[in-house]
């Protein structure tokens, strides 16, 4: 014998991502207008944790006075929760588990409660950290993240998700989060290095290539203004990315990626692998340009994709700047396997179910496969050392 009590959770949280220029300057209120909404609260004082990557505050000098002017100039609603936390970002603080609990102590220690809010300022990898620390505390205190990367306003810093890396593999151990806002702020991006600045340019054609050809014919025709790092380029590239991500999101009717498929992770199974493999010198940038032509000249191969459009896109990536080849493409395992062809089984344990790999049929157009050939991704992966010059 058995029963059955059934009913839906019924839940509805809007993403809002919002676009400044100069969030902390004195009469911007786009931080306010963040942080409103929720359940009224009998007027009481929000606090918030301000938390801040090092290279941020580093390349933004005078960050930290103009965040204690912002919030003193507010003080009827808003108050800042002690000095902000700051501390070093990048690929390595996901792999440093210590800065979890150092983000927790911060957050108790500054008595932060579900009514209020950790914010944080920085690169993907240090959202990626903090938003799993603030929705791990109390199960999960309000948290604005400002992406301060090209490649984080425009992808990763405006997704649901958060992570830290375990057991050498990306993300291993993280949630689904919808933040209670995103702020881009275009002019964080000023104090990037060149490459940091480049990177989130392949996830813009990535997106492109898979939902929207108008905008990867939009890339293409900009692609002189693209190497040059066009300030006016990158804000329009961010823009439409930011949009078609969240599209993604919010319409794609499965954003905690339930199912076998990640739908967005074009040209990722190949860049989650080799960046671990390198070290982590590889950013996710160059990991990802990698993966996507990987995945191009497989499609090719197996006849997904024409010759004229992998060559079209290859052209874009390269001018855009992006390296084809890193030497850990053709490391072997003891069995004499290319070690990357692990990354396949990796990709589909991470979501369980069924190998789901997308493909790109044409620019603009996706497409799910079940099965990769191994011996035409080596192919493709000899293909591709051969095209780079190497
Ligand atoms: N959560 C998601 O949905 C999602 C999606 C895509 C990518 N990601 C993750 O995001 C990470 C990559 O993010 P990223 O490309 O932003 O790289 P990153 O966070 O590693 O930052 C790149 C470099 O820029 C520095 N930096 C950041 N902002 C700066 C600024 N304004 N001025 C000067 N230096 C600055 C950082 O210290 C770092 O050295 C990866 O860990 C990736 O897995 C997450
Ligand atoms: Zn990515």
């Amino acid at each position: 014998m058995s029963s059955l009590i059934s009913r839906n959770v019924q839940y509805v949280q809007p993403h809002r991502v919002f676009f400044t220029d100069g969030v902390f300057d004195g009469g911007n209120d786009c931080l306010a207008e963040a942080m409103r909404g929720g359940p009224a609260d009998g007027g009481r004082r929000r606090r918030v944790l301000m938390v801040i990557e090092a290279a941020v505050a580093a390349g933004q000098p005078g960050l930290e006075e103009a965040v204690r002017g912002w919030f003193a100039a507010r003080e009827e609603a808003w108050e800042l929760a002690g000095e902000p936390l700051v501390f070093g970002g990048g690929e390595p603080c996901k792999n440093d588990w210590e800065r979890v609990e150092g983000i927790w102590e911060a957050i108790n220690g500054a008595a932060i409660d579900r009514h209020s809010f950790v914010v944080a300022i920085g690169g993907g990898a240090f959202l990626d950290l903090v938003g799993f620390a603030a929705a791990t505390a109390h199960r999960g205190v309000r948290h604005v993240r400002m992406p301060t990367t090209t490649l984080s306003q425009g992808d990763g810093g405006v997704g649901v998700k958060n992570g830290v890396n375990r057991f050498s593999k990306k993300n291993w151990a993280g949630t689904f989060a919808v933040p209670w806002a995103v702020v881009n702020d275009h002019r964080f991006l000023r104090s990037l290095a060149e490459g940091d600045r480049r990177d989130g340019i392949i996830e813009a054609i990535k997106v492109a290539l898979i939902r929207d050809a108008g905008f990867f014919e939009e890339l293409e025709a900009n692609g002189e203004a693209l190497a040059a790092l066009d300030d006016d380029v990158l804000r329009r590239l961010i823009r439409r990315s930011a949009e078609l991500h969240v599209e993604h999101i919010c319409s794609g009717g499965d954003p905690f990626e339930l199912g076998s498929a990640r739908p967005l992770d074009f040209g990722h199974w190949v860049a989650h692998k080799i960046e671990p493999m390198s070290g982590f010198s590889l950013s996710h940038g160059r990991a990802v340009a990698i993966g996507v032509a990987v995945d191009l000249l497989y499609a090719v191969r197996v006849g997904m994709l024409s010759r004229a459009d992998c060559d079209r896109v290859l052209r874009l990536v390269r001018r855009a700047g992006f390296a084809l080849w890193h030497e850990t493409l053709e490391r072997r395992e003891a069995d004499g396997e290319l070690s990357v062809l692990r990354g396949l089984e990796e990709f589909r344990e991470h979501l369980g179910g069924e190998l789901t790999i997308t493909l790109v049929t044409a620019p603009g157009k996706a497409k799910e496969v079940h099965t990769m050939d191994a011996a035409e991704v080596a192919a493709a992966i000899g293909e591709l050392k051969e095209l780079a010059g190497v």
